[in-house]
């Protein structure tokens, strides 16, 4: 039985690793927690039924005690996880920090270097590789199937509803209070096509930008708030009350408010940024964004994250000399053609352990208990293997800043010589 504590309890804490726990008593227990919202606390407390004395306001309040249990999973928020995390190794905990490591890059070379030195597991969420759709394609290219890999178009597509939800009214809007998209939200799918292709990063350029939330494209007489009688609501398919107020109480519910009444929602859309018109809001991180990558071994990828999709997903094809495969991650399917025999064979995927990121959220907290209890550190996602898909991000940034090709190696280099 392994024994965690909690720093963060927002969203994550309390709806994946939370539930996990929950759900898996036999393997681990929570046993004490951090976060400043009484309301957060207290229902996480409630939840893992966890002593007083054990509840804190703040990270240093629990990190100043003596250990008080196995791990610690940090899932603050972005600009908050260096200083928890240092102050959880040095104490002696185990780590599972949420993504991104850190919004400054050097923070992060600093972590991934402090983990190759410790004895401890220092695991960083990134969910994907744990979950049965990308273990598959994984599993397919190692097999040679496809002959050796060439080229890879993977797309991020955000979906309309999450966009809106989490990068125009919510907490990945504006890259000065959080981090820029690439990092927040792409760093997974950097880590994602680093994997898949088993080489270094050589070069990377970008584009994008942040096209249509923006005040310039609010509708005549638009108000500040969805809920102030806006003339265009009944047809505007980011509509807070289409995306809130219905009887869906999914995890974008679940976020504007604890209490999901229609009542309290109601409130929490006049008053919280929830409520908020997209076109009014202060959101600066992009709505849509390319990345082209060249690996070391000679594989170049295309990714595009975008907003304006249908549903949230990510499909995927992998491109090889004797074959070629495509993927739909949330329809969990594969179709793998083998160019010699003119075969296409169509794979469906099982995803063990919940819906979530396709399994990844319980493949990633499975993994993480069993390293724990093994004392092994060789997590698949341990700090040292996050760095370069972090660094990957930030160098995408710089170049659609400057527009220029980035190559990792100077990227990194400039980073130790500023
Ligand atoms: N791995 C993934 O797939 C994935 C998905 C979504 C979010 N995330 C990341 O997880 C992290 C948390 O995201 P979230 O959606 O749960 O956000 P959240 O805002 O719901 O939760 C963060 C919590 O941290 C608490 N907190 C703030 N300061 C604190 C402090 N000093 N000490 C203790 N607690 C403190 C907040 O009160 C809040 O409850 C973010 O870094 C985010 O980018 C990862």
């Amino acid at each position: 039985m392994v024994t965690i504590a909690l720093i963060g309890a927002g969203m994550r804490g309390t709806h994946a690793y939370g539930a996990y726990v929950l759900d898996h008593a036999d393997k681990a227990q929570f046993v004490a927690v951090a976060d400043p919202d009484q309301q957060t606390r207290q229902r996480f407390q409630k939840l893992h039924n966890i002593p007083e004395e054990r509840c804190f306001q703040d990270w240093e309040d629990l990190l100043k005690q003596p250990r008080l249990a196995d791990a610690v999973i940090i899932s603050t928020p972005d600009s908050t996880h260096y200083k928890p995390t240092m102050a959880a190794i040095e104490k002696g905990y185990h780590i599972l920090l949420e993504k991104p490591m850190s919004t400054d890059p050097i923070e992060c070379i600093a972590m991934g270097e402090y983990a190759k030195q410790r004895e401890q597991v220092f695991a960083v969420c990134h969910v994907l590789r744990y979950a049965a759709f990308f273990k598959n394609l994984k599993a397919l290219l190692l097999s040679g199937r496809i002959g050796k890999l060439v080229s890879i178009q993977h797309n991020e597509n955000v979906g309309y509803r999450h966009y809106a939800h989490s990068y125009v009214r919510g907490n990945w809007r504006n890259s000065d209070l959080s981090s820029p998209m690439i990092l927040a939200k792409s760093c997974h799918d950097m880590d994602i096509l680093l994997w898949l292709v088993d080489a270094d990063c050589e070069s990377v350029s970008s584009f994008g930008k942040l096209s249509y939330f923006k005040e310039e494209h609010a509708p005549k007489n638009a108000p500040l708030r969805c809920t102030d009688g806006c003339p265009v609501e009944p047809e505007c398919p980011y509509s807070a009350q289409k995306h809130y107020l219905t009887d869906n109480l999914d995890w974008f519910t679940n976020t504007i408010s604890i209490d999901t009444s229609l009542k309290a929602r109601e409130k929490a859309l006049k008053e919280g940024n929830y409520g908020r018109c997209v076109f009014h809001c202060d959101n600066n991180v992009v709505d849509h964004q390319v990345v082209n990558i060249e690996f070391k071994n000679g594989v170049t990828a295309a990714f595009t994250m975008c907003a304006f999709t249908k549903d949230t997903s990510r499909t995927i094809k992998l491109m090889g000399t004797l074959g070629e495969i495509r993927g739909h991650m949330e329809k969990n399917e594969i179709e793998i053609s083998n160019f010699a025999s003119g075969v296409t064979e169509f794979i469906s995927v099982e995803t063990i352990g919940g819906d979530v990121h396709g399994g990844g959220d319980a493949g990633l907290m499975e993994d993480f208990i069993r390293l724990v209890e093994s004392g092994s550190t060789k997590s698949l996602t341990s700090a040292d293997i996050s760095v370069q898909s972090h660094l990957m991000s930030f160098a995408a940034e710089q170049s659609r800043l400057s527009k220029k090709v980035v190559n990792l190696d100077d990227f990194k280099a400039d980073l130790s010589n500023p």
